[in-house]
């Protein structure tokens, strides 16, 4: 099979090294891709959301399935434009990632169907949405852009002056475009946060493995949000109650929401999970693999991932036994310092080499590219140190000491990546 994947970052680069894996491929190309990607696929300058010049690749070069890694192109309709041409491709539809597409429509659809979530409501106007702050809401409150915002659309408000000044920004300063052209605002909850990601064929729906992230930039969750510092898999505040719970309650009951709706959802749903004193409840959906968790879940996948992906297509996936090595993996973000807010690129990377040496150790490429030869930083997230051990302790371990073989200038990183699991 010949095998496009359109992405560019170190979920795409851990999504590729599963592909390249398979007996199946023959050759894999990535759009736009990255300098690491490069390694095992054919980068082709086409970004994302060129639809029109995905789809002529496609055909011109007869590619056999497209996988589809990123939120944008997957809400904007990839998806259908490649399957008008009667092309196979992995990931929803656009009436189904509107799953991630909209937090309001996401909200509405597990309050209709009894799927936990925080209480909320939705607004299409900043009058109102004031309104309601001024006279219903409680403090803390959680504002949400509604539509895709680089994960930076949710507002943790901790007073009412704050908050009017969030529905500010978001619907009357349009801070996160269209984004903010509604906005829901939900109550605030506490509890452990997991990412639980699953294959879904529009009915069946198997459960991967479980993952935390660290969103925030700075050691001890401080710091700005970035698109997520590192991660670990499994998570050990998953345990089989809150599997049995969240099966029951949340995870069919989404995808057959969906069916009901006539969106039936084919692809990745990403749950992002809070284990709150009251259960598991549903923070948000993702329609794709998360990016740092795909990191540290995909190597401890034992299955075809084109198999599992075909599956979903056709509707088999009933057929899928899906099953995960009995170990835990850390990914460690290297990034350039000063991200997420500035930072300097195009220094020279020392170091690549040992990871091909190394079995159980993975170097993802988010931000670098190829000058005259040689790995050059190009990005605020340049590298994902994943590394697998018998638990999360030794996989800890592992992916920290990888992180030094590792050389740029402005090297950054947080030090309490998979802390957690002390506590656990
Ligand atoms: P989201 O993009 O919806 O996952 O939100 C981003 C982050 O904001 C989450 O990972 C949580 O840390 C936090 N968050 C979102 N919704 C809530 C909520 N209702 N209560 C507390 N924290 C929240
Ligand atoms: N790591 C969170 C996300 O991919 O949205």
């Amino acid at each position: 099979m010949k095998v496009l994947i359109v992405g560019s970052g170190g979920r795409e680069h851990a999504i590729a090294n599963s592909v390249a894996k398979s007996p199946k491929v023959e050759k894999i190309y990535c759009a736009p891709g990255n300098a690491g990607i490069g390694q095992i696929a054919e980068c082709v300058p086409i970004g994302a959301m060129e639809f029109d010049k995905i789809v002529a690749f496609a055909k011109e070069n007869a590619i056999d399935f497209t996988i589809v890694g990123m939120d944008d192109p997957l809400v904007g309709g990839l998806v259908d434009a490649l399957e008008a041409e009667g092309l196979r491709m992995f990931g929803p539809r656009k009436n189904a990632a509107i799953l991630e597409g909209s937090k309001a429509f996401s909200k509405d659809l597990m309050k209709k169907y009894h799927i936990p979530t925080a209480a909320y409501e939705n607004f299409d106007s900043a009058e109102e949405a004031i309104r309601y702050l001024e006279e219903k809401a409680t403090y803390p409150t959680v504002l949400k852009a509604d539509g895709l915002a680089l994960g930076k659309g949710v507002l943790i408000c901790n007073t009412k002056e704050e908050a009017l000044e969030g529905v500010k920004s978001i619907m009357t300063d349009k801070k996160f475009g269209s984004a903010g052209n509604r906005m829901v605002i939900e109550e605030f909850m506490t509890g452990r946060e997991v990412s639980v990601l699953s294959f879904v064929d529009g009915k069946t729906i198997r459960i991967m493995t479980s993952a935390q992230d660290h969103k925030r930039a700075k050691d001890g969750d401080q710091g700005l949000n970035t698109g997520g510092m590192g991660t670990f898999s499994p998570s050990p505040f998953y345990t089989e109650e809150v599997d049995a719970f969240c099966k029951k309650y949340i995870y069919q009951p989404t995808v057959d929401a969906m069916a009901a709706e006539g969106r039936p959802f084919k692809g990745v749903i990403f749950f992002g999970l809070m284990l709150t004193p009251n259960g598991p409840k549903v923070l948000e959906y993702n329609a794709r693999f998360g990016d740092p968790e795909a990191q540290v879940v995909l190597p401890r996948m034992k299955n075809d991932i084109i198999e599992v992906m075909e599956a979903c297509v056709d509707g088999t996936l009933d057929q899928i036994d899906l099953q995960f090595e009995d170990n835990a993996a850390v990914c460690v973000v290297l990034a350039s310092d000063g991200y997420p807010v500035s930072y300097e690129k195009g220094f020279p990377i020392e170091g690549l080499e040992r990871f091909e040496k190394e079995e159980g150790y993975y170097c993802f490429h988010a931000g670098t590219k190829l000058e005259n030869g040689r790995f050059v930083t190009n990005g605020g997230r340049v590298l994902g140190v994943t590394a697998k051990g018998k638990d999360l302790k030794e996989a800890r371990a592992n992916a920290y000491a990888a992180t030094e073989w590792i050389a740029f200038d402005n090297k950054y990183m947080r030090h309490d990546i998979g802390k957690a699991i002390d506590e656990a």
